[in-house]
């Protein structure tokens, strides 16, 4: 078992880039590459071939990404053995195996592969991954060996993971599809403009890249009449200069946006017991379509003329004259074409999504399910101990069984939240309509006097905590499982804190409060609950600090000054945590005393971060991948709320393969008191451009 693997941070490529004069993507058992030429994978973006680190004569036969502008190399094959002159000659031996030999004779390197072939082919695939396959095998994805099975160090692998997990959801990055753009995943085009948009480059958009945005078709003049196009079913456009009024109906908020030339679109939500309206003042970025319910009704502003013959009114007057003709010939008939009519306009919706402003077709709200109390003591079984599964800040879990046989969790809400059951009622139907993937779904509620609870999903497998600081459990999750749940969290959050309408600052994330579900997919729990029940929280000032020790924020901690970069913060303690399997509070690194963020630190600043990989799941790990995470965490526990990334940046990072920011140090927690360490050894960013950082870590 001496498969040496290896990793590298980022090894910039500061030798020439030489041209390759033929290129060639593959090589078979005839042919062979000398130092000087290589291969280009098909499309163009990997290259292999003999490189020279700067001021160093030692050759090296590498792989990196050209279209990257800073050259990373991914893959080195003969990492521990330079060639010192230009001798390297790269080909198959005679047993189907790559072999890389310098002076013709002396093997540096060689893939291990047992297998046999007859007629071997070395290819470079546009992914990066370096195979050696059998000519008979075609494209079957079956590989005689690959650089990719290198289970550390090679980025290609981590790129490619990572970047087929995002795509599951694309529609999570924001601003995908640019101003005036819907992003639909399951689509093949993923962004589509708004009707009377257009996209401002049809050739960008045909290649995919949506960058750019959408542009109206006609431009909208104030002088001018203009109407409103219906959008059911929306995540609403981000709304960083807009402008939100409680207790205005539907009515007033159009008449609102009416009478303002800068309104682009309204919202309104009419919560029984109160309505608020929402008015786009600059372009609408970030719109996408939910496509299992939920969501929310977007009117966007469009001149008279774009509203056109083929929306509503039209149509409606032919229905109505049908309709009036039929009536005296049958009322049967009439009946008929009536539900005809109305069926297409149904369909005409859900092709599109849209329905003309006049055009009030089937708008119910979401309608959150109030049990009554009954019904949840008898599923918790009168909330027994038996069933309690935990306590909470705000109240105790417990789980329950419905007659239907759906397994759900109830929170008990501790009883002083000061709170009427009006209020309690439409905070809960604001949080029901925050729906994602990542986060744990409201099925219900029920209040009952002083009881007011809140019924969720179950999720079968526990919390993280349950996994994380468990030698045995811990097991359970190998690293892939764990950066999924990385990101997860990660999405989760962004969506929290991105979503036009509510922003919900988390305020208390933690391994407790990640969910698990049958796929241990993360799902973010009892957020909202400190909009809720936190006290004053619409300003960014709070008297009562709700939160958990170890998690927070020094600002928040300390002023009680909270903003998404407070949970930003404690996502970061919360990698830290996924990552060595430790507790933030109650971590003392033998005799240096010092907590989680201090020791990540010092091993981050001593390049021996991985050393913090907690052992019961270091087989499995992509060391790069580790070591990126590690230094996002860093970067998510400075001190400065602002040089902390927001988490759509953090999403970027975690994902690509470009250079992060240097940490500063960060405050550290020494002791079981804090004290403000000294900052005045904060380091500038690294410009590592001109520099060549190779560190190669070994790790078996
Ligand atoms: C490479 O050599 C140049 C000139 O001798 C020197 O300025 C530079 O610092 C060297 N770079 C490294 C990474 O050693
Ligand atoms: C390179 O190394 C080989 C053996 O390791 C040696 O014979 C040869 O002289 C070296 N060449 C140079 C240019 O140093
Ligand atoms: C080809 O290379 C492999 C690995 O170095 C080696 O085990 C094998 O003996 C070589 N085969 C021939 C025919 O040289
Ligand atoms: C090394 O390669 C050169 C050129 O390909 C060839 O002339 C020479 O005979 C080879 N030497 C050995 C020992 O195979
Ligand atoms: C539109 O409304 C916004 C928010 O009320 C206000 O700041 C802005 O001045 C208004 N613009 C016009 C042209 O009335």
């Amino acid at each position: 078992m001496d498969n040496i693997c290896f990793a590298f941070i980022g090894i910039h490529l500061l030798f020439s880039f030489f041209k390759f004069s033929t290129a060639v993507d593959a090589i078979t058992q005839a042919q062979f590459i000398s130092d000087g030429r290589g291969l280009t994978s098909k499309d163009g973006n990997f290259e292999l071939g003999f490189f020279s680190p700067a001021n160093s004569s030692s050759r090296f036969l590498g792989i990196w990404n050209r279209k990257i502008p800073l050259r990373t190399v991914s893959w080195i094959a003969n990492v521990h053995k330079p060639i010192n002159d230009s001798s390297g000659i790269l080909m198959i031996n005679g047993s189907a195996n790559a072999v890389l030999l310098s002076q013709n004779t002396t093997v540096v390197w060689s893939s291990s592969s047992s297998k046999q072939s007859e007629n071997p082919i070395l290819q470079l695939l546009n992914s990066g991954n370096l195979v050696l396959r059998d000519g008979k095998d075609g494209n079957s994805g079956i590989f005689l060996w690959q650089s990719f099975d290198c289970p550390i160090g090679t980025v290609g692998l981590s790129a490619r993971r990572v970047s087929l997990s995002a795509s599951a959801d694309v529609c999570d990055s924001y601003g995908l599809c640019g101003a005036y753009g819907v992003c639909t995943i399951n689509e093949l085009q993923v962004c589509k403009c708004l009707k009377g948009f257009k996209p401002v480059s049809p050739e960008k958009w045909k290649e995919r890249d949506y960058t750019q945005g959408c542009e109206r078709n006609k431009p909208l003049k104030c002088q001018e009449n203009t109407g409103f196009i219906k959008y059911v079913g929306l995540k609403l456009p981000d709304n960083k200069n807009g402008w939100v009024s409680q207790g205005m109906d539907m009515k007033e908020c159009k008449a609102k946006c009416l009478s303002n030339c800068s309104c682009i679109a309204f919202a309104s939500s009419d919560a029984k017991g109160g309505s608020a309206c929402t008015i786009w003042l600059s372009d609408l970025i970030d719109i996408r379509r939910l496509l299992n319910g939920g969501g929310q009704d977007l009117y966007v502003r469009v001149p008279d003329s774009e509203l056109g013959a083929k929306n509503g009114v039209k149509v409606k007057i032919v229905v109505i004259i049908v309709a009036v003709v039929f009536t005296v010939s049958g009322l049967l008939l009439a009946a008929y074409y009536i539900r005809k009519n109305r069926k297409m306009s149904k369909e005409k919706m859900d092709i599109y999504g849209t329905t003309g402003q006049n055009n009030n077709g089937p708008e119910e709200d979401l309608e959150l399910p109030l049990f009554k109390l009954s019904t949840i003591a008898s599923a918790t079984n009168n909330f027994s101990f038996n069933n309690k599964l935990g306590q909470g800040g705000f109240g105790s879990v417990y789980r329950g069984v419905l007659m239907d046989g759906q397994e759900i969790a109830v929170k008990r809400l501790s009883p002083n939240s000061g709170q009427g059951p009006n209020e309690f009622k439409n905070e809960v139907i604001l949080i029901a309509k925050l729906q994602h993937r990542n986060l744990v779904r409201l099925l219900g509620y029920c209040i009952h006097g002083e009881e007011k609870l809140l019924i969720y999903e179950y999720m079968p497998n526990r919390s993280l905590d349950f996994y994380i600081f468990d030698q045995a459990q811990g097991k359970l999750l190998d690293w892939r499982k764990r950066f999924n749940i990385i990101l997860g969290v990660a999405r989760g959050l962004l969506y929290l804190h991105e979503d036009s309408r509510l922003r919900i600052i988390h305020r208390d994330l933690k391994p407790s409060n990640v969910l698990l579900d049958k796929e241990m997919n993360p799902k973010i729990s009892d957020f909202g609950m400190a909009r809720t029940f936190g006290g004053d929280q619409t300003e960014g000032v709070t008297r009562r600090v709700v939160g958990t020790f170890g998690y927070m924020a020094p600002e928040y901690a300390i002023d009680g000054q909270f903003s998404v970069k407070s949970d930003v913060f404690s996502f970061g303690i919360l990698m830290l945590e996924i990552i060595s399997g430790k507790k933030n509070r109650g971590f003392y690194h033998h005799g240096d005393n010092l907590d989680l963020v201090g020791y990540a630190w010092k091993l981050w600043e001593e390049e021996r971060s991985q050393e913090l990989v907690d052992e019961c799941f270091r087989d499995s790990c992509t060391l790069l991948e580790v070591l990126r995470c590690i230094h996002v965490s860093l970067l998510c526990v400075q001190k400065l709320p602002e040089d902390r990334p927001s988490m759509s940046t953090l999403i970027l990072m975690l994902g690509d393969e470009k250079t992060l920011p240097r940490p500063k140090k960060p405050r550290l927690f020494i002791g079981k008191h804090s004290s403000e360490a000294d900052s005045s050894s904060i380091k500038q960013e690294i410009s590592s451009t001109n520099e060549l950082t190779i560190s190669i870590l070994d790790a078996r």
